[in-house]
């Protein structure tokens, strides 16, 4: 049985047993979908077979399933230090950030301000924004984000007086820079901008406060660090924003009540973001998977060994020959991206899956490899995967000696 105070010898193995994917091979790609508890899983699963069973039209359905709506606001409001009147439900975080780029009433000649190292999530609905009501894009160019004074001065110089959205991720999906949102809220509020954070790397990774970082919006996923199902996902929503949006999107699930006339009260709180109903069982797993982490893992524990360890792998990666990690020092969160002098980034991390059963990802638009070091990752695994790393970097693909693929390896647990 696992418990957030159990000593970490004991804590480990019970752990990594309550995930299985974690013996699939080295799992460093939380950030893309993290390993799911054995215990969401049952859930869910429970909960499908409930569904097969008795049907999903009755009465005590519908009001179970708003039970399991207010739960998984709860358990994400819990996550992000806020309470779960701010929390909407959504489909992904991707959902959130458009619920933040529409809440705004756009008039001709405004402006909203990304930076230079945002996912396709936030930059999208941006994207849809200026091509839809001719709003300018300004993207401020922050280098690596490793540096919050220069990261500021970007945006200062970005954020203008037409400007009433910056739109921006509390940690970079790229190099897992950590920016500092707190000191850009007070500049964008300064100047009466809204301003929506992307948290799909940082919930569940790192300490997350809306009461200290103050956003208008920040929207999570539950498939990543939340250790949930894919699919779903959540938007906390300042009281700030409450009054000011006419609706862009709305639905039954908007509105308290609505009469034929279309007449009705929307929901004083949060829900009004939401639209309709939800797949169930991922309602239900999503608030397990929350509340295991914060019940059974322990949050602050869980923060503390996904920043050391990720600090650990930084520090090992670097001294490699040949190695350039881009994940600036002061800033890490669970994300370490790194590049191997004369390897393309796909070629290198296809090695180093056959080599050390690693799951990973690269980095496209820097041509680089990401890995995402989790609470549940050893100390060992780090140092099997920087000992791959490090043949790579010893060879260019002419000089890589054979390897037969390991695939067979891989999906042997239940
Ligand atoms: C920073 C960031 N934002 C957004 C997304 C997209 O998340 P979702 O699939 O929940 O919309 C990802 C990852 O896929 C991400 O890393």
């Amino acid at each position: 049985m696992v418990g957030p105070f159990l000593p970490d010898d004991e804590k480990m193995p019970a752990l990594r047993e309550a995930l299985p994917s974690t013996a699939a091979g080295i799992y460093l790609n939380t950030g893309t979908c993290g390993p799911i508890p054995r215990e969401t899983a049952h859930a869910m699963a429970e909960a499908e077979a409930w569904e097969l069973r008795t049907g999903r039209a009755d009465r005590n359905y519908w009001e179970d399933s708003l039970e399991r709506r207010a739960e998984a606001r709860a358990a994400v409001a819990a996550v992000l230090g806020t309470g779960p009147n701010r929390i909407a439900l959504t489909h992904a975080t991707s959902d959130g950030m458009n619920i933040a780029t529409w809440a705004v009433d756009w008039r001709d000649g405004d402006r909203v301000v990304t930076t230079s190292l945002e996912h396709p999530g936030l930059l999208a609905p941006l994207r849809a924004l200026r091509d839809r009501r001719g709003v300018e894009l300004a993207i401020a160019d922050i280098e690596m984000g490793g540096d919050p004074a220069a990261v500021l001065a970007a945006l200062d110089r970005a954020i203008t007086p037409r400007t009433r959205l910056v739109a921006l991720s509390h940690v970079t999906w790229a190099t897992g820079a950590r920016l500092p949102i707190r000191e850009i809220v007070e500049l964008a509020h300064g100047r009466d901008a809204l301003v929506a954070v992307d948290g799909a790397q940082s919930a569940g990774a790192m300490h997350v406060s809306m009461e200290d970082l103050g956003p208008d919006f920040y929207a999570v996923p539950a498939q990543k660090w939340l250790l949930g199902p894919d699919g779903i996902g959540a938007v906390y929503c300042a009281e700030s924003v409450m009054d000011r949006p006419r609706l862009a999107f709305a639905g039954w699930a908007s509105f308290e009540s609505m009469d034929l006339a279309a007449e009705g009260e929307l929901w004083p709180d949060a829900r009004r973001f939401e639209i309709a109903g939800f797949h169930q069982p991922s309602v239900l797993g999503f608030a397990r998977s929350a509340a295991w982490l914060a019940m059974y893992v322990g949050l602050p524990w869980a923060y503390e060994r996904i920043a050391r360890l990720a600090g650990e792998a930084v520090t090992m990666l670097a001294e490699v020959p040949g190695v350039e990690v881009l994940t600036p020092s002061g800033g890490v969160s669970g994300l370490v991206t790194f590049r191997i002098a004369g390897w393309k980034a796909a070629a290198a991390l296809r090695e180093l899956e056959q080599r050390t059963l690693c799951i990973a990802r690269t980095v496209p638009p820097l041509d680089a490899i990401r890995i995402s070091v989790g609470f549940f990752n050893t100390e060992g695994e780090l140092r099997r995967f920087r000992d791959g790393v490090a043949l790579v970097a010893e060879n260019t693909p002419e000089t890589m000696p054979h390897r037969p693929r390991m695939e067979v390896l891989r999906g042997g647990v239940d």
